[in-house]
């Protein structure tokens, strides 16, 4: 198997091939899983709730630094909040805006690196949501962190997650696949299944960093599909989100294990939700 180059560009070419054309059956399938609902449901229901207890500021404006296909910026709009979408990967912008129209919500979508924002105090909440791990390098989560920064209104905050690598389940993010590398994920929904086969090879526990590499198969009402899908991943612990948040500029950090509003320490938690605010 050829090595790709370890580079900024690689990482954002192979992600960008992922999202444009395997992420439109992803987000096909999740549409019409009930699960997949209810855990969208949640999600909202959490930015709502961290929003609402903001002390220093009343959130209307939301930036949304990596929407996809706008699942939480389309959720947040439908509360009422003034949303912006901004992704990478063009396609995903386009299926974006043609399901707002669907929906009939209105949100500023636009095309964009969430390492290259050029806002400056124009918003009261920013998400990063399911994006930090594919940011290509440190410097790469440093900047997109402190230009959020920049981007929030004083007293705003930043609410990002990451998978937490000592979780006990079989996600791709668990020390357990790192270190087994190969899974197997079989999906389905009325009119469409997917086959995943995965491995996460060459973990450099120094930086934090493997390479995934996957054939999907995707069985859809428009025929057989199969993708395959080079990326490289980061993985985080709960303290390297902390130590960034606080270098960006970021105060008053706090995690959610798995969006529970109320949150037990959950060391083992799948999912870490951090919120925190710029002074
Ligand atoms: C796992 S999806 C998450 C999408 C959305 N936040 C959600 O939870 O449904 C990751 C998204 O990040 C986008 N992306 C990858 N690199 C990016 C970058 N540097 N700047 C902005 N978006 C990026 C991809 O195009 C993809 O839509």
């Amino acid at each position: 198997m050829k090595r790709l180059k370890d580079t900024r560009e690689t990482a954002l070419k192979a992600s960008r091939a992922y999202y444009a054309h395997r992420a439109y059956y992803e987000d096909l399938l999740a549409q019409r899983q009930r699960r997949f609902a209810k855990a969208n449901k949640r999600e909202i229901g959490f930015l709502e709730y961290a929003f609402n207890a903001c002390p220093t500021r009343s959130v209307k404006d939301v930036l949304d630094v990596a929407c996809g296909g706008g699942r939480h910026v389309f959720g947040l709009a439908k509360l009422g909040y003034d949303c912006t979408g901004m992704d990478y990967t063009p396609e995903r912008i386009q299926v974006a805006k043609e399901r707002a129209k669907r929906l009939g919500v209105s949100v500023k979508l636009l095309q964009g690196d969430a390492t290259r924002l050029s806002f400056e105090n124009e918003f009261d909440a920013v998400l990063a949501l399911y994006i930090l791990f594919l940011l290509p390098n440190d410097d790469d989560v440093l900047r997109c962190l402190r230009l959020i920064h920049r981007a929030l209104r004083p007293g705003g905050i930043l609410v990002c997650n990451v998978g937490n690598p000592f979780c006990e389940g079989k996600h791709w993010f668990s020390l357990k696949t790192v270190y087994d590398g190969l899974g197997v994920v079989e999906d389905r929904a009325p009119g469409i299944r997917s086959t995943e086969v995965f491995r996460l090879r060459d973990f450099d526990p120094m930086h934090g960093v493997a390479w995934w590499q996957e054939t999907s198969t995707i069985e859809a009402s428009d025929g057989i599909h199969i993708f395959r899908d080079r990326e490289r991943l980061r993985l985080f612990t709960y303290w390297d989100i902390v130590h960034y948040l606080q270098l960006a500029g970021f105060r008053e950090v706090k995690c959610y294990p798995d969006w529970e509003t109320n949150p037990p320490k959950k060391p083992k938690a799948e999912m870490l939700v951090f919120v925190s605010r710029k002074d």
